[in-house]
């Protein structure tokens, strides 16, 4: 069967006890692999203690150069080594924001160039250390699930969907087996993943018609948003955070923004002003610069998009009408390769966010915080 050759095992272990370490060696035929490490399970608290102070690492777009497929001239990919910072990093688990590895034109014309690209960038060596320091959980944009700026339209989307469960460790993927969307929980966090790429209609597509926005013009598709909006309803989180690949509240992007998708984007707005959900933070990648964008909703609490991107492919300078963007947070922006790390900490009622944006060696560039009462209609 096709994707065979490749084959990363998954290995579903239950029965463990809460806070606890455990420590793992492989054993194959009988002799004792080098490969060793630990994993500290999630603690049991909820109606015993305070939810835990904790921290988790947030990030976009790694690109491994591999001469024989890559343009020709500078490579496009940077210095690896911010993995191995981020692994020294003793956070709880790690979001992938998608563009998790870069498909080529040699890549994603075929089923077997989708599962090579998969394999070859997962198996990087820089790469080891931090697969194995914290859980890893992901979402996809265009260039891992297929070409440039690619929608649902796709022809490989199913092959693609394929890759992505089988190199990534969600809890679920999306609803009758299509999209990738799902949630993980952390403390008194939820992360809800979204899918912006398999539901997606073409960006070209005109956005308004008869002067109303265009129903027909999709982001994440009506059965995720309607996922998203019940879960996000079912959700008692003190933060609630929406990852999506790319960027969900710039009114000034040129590029691929969920704020350009206006019937979808509204519905959402609506919903969170008239449901008075709280809590809510976006955390979106993509850019290949960092940045956090405020977005003021009359009579309810300001929205932030926290963009952090990219680990190691090109840097994009912020151009035009971006450059003095009024809708980013002063001091925000970080033009240059990052990862950003979330820490939630506080007594009850009194619980805070900050991001940070780390360097390639793992310097802190920048710290921004807010609190749960900030993020109260
Ligand atoms: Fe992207």
């Amino acid at each position: 069967m096709l994707g065979n050759e490749f084959n990363p095992i998954q290995i579903e272990i239950g029965g463990l006890d809460f806070n606890t370490r455990y420590e793992y060696q492989f054993i194959l035929d009988k002799l004792k692999s080098a490969a060793r490490g630990s994993f500290i399970t999630k603690d049991l608290w909820q109606w015993r203690k305070p939810a835990p102070d904790f921290s988790f690492l947030t990030g976009s777009c790694a690109y491994f150069n591999e001469v024989v497929y890559d343009r020709p001239g500078k490579p496009y990919g940077g210095d690896p080594a911010i993995f191995e910072s981020m692994a020294r990093e003793p956070a709880a688990f790690m979001v992938w924001l998608g563009d998790n590895w870069y498909t080529r034109e040699a890549d994603y014309g075929s089923a077997w160039g989708l599962w090579y690209r998969a394999s070859h960038d997962r198996a990087q060596p820089a790469l080891r250390n931090f697969w194995k320091s914290m859980p890893q959980y992901a979402i996809w944009d265009d260039h891992d699930y297929g070409p440039d700026n690619s929608d649902g339209s796709y022809g490989l989307k199913d092959v693609s969907l394929e890759i992505f469960k089988r190199y990534w460790s969600n809890p679920s993927y999306g609803q009758d087996g299509k999209g990738i969307y799902s949630q993980i929980s952390y403390g008194d966090v939820d992360v809800f993943l979204t899918d912006d790429r398999y539901f997606r209609s073409s960006d070209d597509l005109d956005d308004s018609v008869g002067g109303n926005p265009n129903p027909e013009k999709h982001f994440f598709g009506k059965k995720q948003l309607d996922w998203l909006e019940d879960a996000l309803m079912q959700s008692s989180a003190t933060f609630k955070i929406i990852a999506v690949g790319s960027q969900a509240l710039n009114p000034l992007s040129r590029e691929e923004c969920l704020h350009n998708y206006s019937f979808e984007f509204h519905n959402l707005m609506q919903f969170l002003d008239r449901q008075k959900v709280r809590g809510v933070v976006f955390l979106t990648g993509d850019r290949h610069h960092s940045e956090i964008i405020k977005f003021e909703r009359p009579g309810n609490y300001a929205l932030y998009d926290v963009t952090t991107s990219p680990f190691t492919s090109g840097i994009a300078k912020v151009e035009g009408a971006e450059i003095n963007n009024p809708y980013r947070v002063e001091g925000s922006l970080v033009q240059d390769r990052s990862y950003a790390k979330f820490i939630i900490a506080g007594k009850k009622n009194e619980r805070v966010l900050t991001v940070e944006f780390h360097g390639l060696d793992g310097n802190k560039l920048i710290s921004w915080s807010i609190s749960e009462k900030q993020l109260t209609p």
